[in-house]
């Protein structure tokens, strides 16, 4: 680079030297997001623990949210507001502006093969944030899905008589309550890898909080 194109880097704006990765809206309802299902995982532990649905499984209280089953509830039902027109606004924004057809589609078998193969031998590039790869792709997908399941089979165990008929597609209270519960699971395993990868890429995280 010549000194004076040096300089005229050194002099641009932020925003004219790197692209836009994420826009306001995707910044504003992930992080509403994370929080939301945050509280809604700690007390939704806490509610299972009120009536298990595994022998061998209890959720330890100091990493339940809520103290007791009717705490439990309250926090449950407030988040769950949140999450729930939050996630309407992203997947309708989503679906409207463009993006999840651009950044999350097409997403091909072979590509995710190839790609996760790259990323376990630490092979993977993250220099184009503007893109994500295949095995991302799918999970995004993938993690979407589970919070349209979770929440509906969340409403058929709420209110399991106004919304009978849905009640009835989860083959009955019992089943749903077992996938309510095998959604949760899905997302805790979502979760887990993708706050370790943001935390192995800090820039992703950088660009999830400013933008760029
Ligand atoms: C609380 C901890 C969380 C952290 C630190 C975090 C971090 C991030 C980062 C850094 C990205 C951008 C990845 C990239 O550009 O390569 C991202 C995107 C994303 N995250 Fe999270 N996240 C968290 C919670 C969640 C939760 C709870 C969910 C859903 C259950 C979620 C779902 C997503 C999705 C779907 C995207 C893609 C968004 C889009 O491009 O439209 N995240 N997250």
């Amino acid at each position: 680079m010549t000194l004076e194109a040096a300089t005229h880097q050194a002099t641009l704006p932020d925003a004219a030297k790197s692209p836009l990765v994420h826009p306001l809206w995707v910044r504003v309802t992930h992080w509403i997001n994370a929080l939301a299902m945050l509280v809604m995982i700690g007390s939704g532990w806490q509610i299972y623990d009120a009536s298990p649905l595994f022998s061998f499984l209890q959720f330890p209280r100091q990493i339940a949210l809520g103290q007791w089953l009717a705490g439990a509830l309250l926090w449950h039902f407030a988040a769950m507001w949140l999450l729930v027109i939050n996630g309407i606004v992203y997947v309708t924004l989503g679906i409207l502006t463009g993006r999840f057809r651009r950044k999350l589609f097409p997403i091909h078998p072979r590509e995710v093969v190839s790609d996760f193969l790259a990323a376990m031998r630490g092979k993977l590039s993250h220099d184009d944030l503007t893109v994500y790869n295949a095995v991302q792709r799918l999970l995004y997908v993938g993690v979407i899905l589970a919070g349209i399941v979770i929440m509906l089979s969340g409403i058929s165990i709420w209110k399991p008589v106004q919304f009978w008929w849905l009640t009835a597609i989860f083959g009955g209270y019992d089943a749903a309550r077992y996938v309510h519960f095998f959604a949760m699971t899905a997302i805790v395993g979502f979760l887990t890898v993708h706050v370790v990868l943001a935390c192995i890429v800090p820039k992703s995280l950088r660009a999830m909080i400013v933008g760029r």
